[in-house]
């Protein structure tokens, strides 16, 4: 499924009343540069139907800047314009959106089970004319033999291990993994140590990002390449 690229101006209203979402900190405007409309239309998504269609937590609203678009968008520091980025478990487009916007000659899959999830990202993608993006309803270990990715990335799906399982045949030699992980990343590796070896795969690397000071917790990305 493609977004139809429709310009996000002449797009409906986003649902209900606007609550009051996070002020962005300072350089978020000069961070997405001339996406930052974009990003601002697809806070005001996940504030209004996002929370709404149940794709993310009422609560979240207070901290969809820090702890979600920006936490996710720093991940593009690490994707090149020609990189085919599939984002597993995307839910409600995160970090695959952000991602989008930010490199927009490089193209997203957003991978997603859910029927109603895959309906709200297809009304956002189409709402902001992501046109560098496409939808896929699947698991991704069904998309073997059918997709290839330069670069996967994956927050809050699942732990290391499951994740490599479940991507590295998706993966084209040469290509890697950013998966968005917290404090218990460590331990994931530990985990994962046979699994990296047997597929030899490349010793993973904790990048620490804060988008060049805008994020005061920086996000934690682990790149994992498969040689
Ligand atoms: C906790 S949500 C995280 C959503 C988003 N990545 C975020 O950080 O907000 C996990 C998502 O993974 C999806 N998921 C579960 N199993 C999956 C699989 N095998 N392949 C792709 N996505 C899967 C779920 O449907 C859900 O939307």
């Amino acid at each position: 499924m493609s977004s139809s690229g429709s310009p996000m101006t002449d797009l409906p209203e986003t649902g209900s009343e606007l609550p009051e979402i996070e002020t962005p900190p300072v350089g978020t405007e000069e961070y997405f540069g001339a996406a930052f409309p974009a990003a601002q239309r697809y806070a005001e998504h996940l504030a209004t139907t996002g929370i709404e269609w149940g794709l993310i937590g009422p609560r979240e609203v207070d901290r969809l800047w820090t702890r979600h678009i920006l936490n996710c968008a720093v991940v593009a520091e690490y994707v090149g314009e020609s990189d085919v980025v599939g984002d597993v478990g995307s839910g409600a487009g995160l970090p695959g959106i952000p991602i989008a916007l930010l490199r927009p000659d490089a193209k997203i899959v957003l991978i997603e089970p859910m029927e109603r999830r895959v309906e709200w990202l297809s009304m956002v993608v189409d709402d902001l004319g992501l046109e560098n993006v496409r939808i896929v309803r699947a698991r991704v270990e069904e998309l073997v033999d059918e997709e290839m990715f330069t670069v996967v990335t994956a927050r809050a799906v699942k732990a290391m291990t499951t994740l490599i399982e479940w991507t590295r045949e998706v993966i084209s030699p040469g290509g890697r993994i950013l998966a968005l992980k917290g404090a218990s990343v460590e331990g994931e590796l530990v985990k994962a140590k046979k699994l990296i070896k047997r597929y030899r795969l490349s010793q993973p690397k904790i990048h620490v990002v804060d988008g060049g000071g805008i994020l005061e917790v920086p996000s934690r990305v682990v790149e994992i390449v498969k040689k």
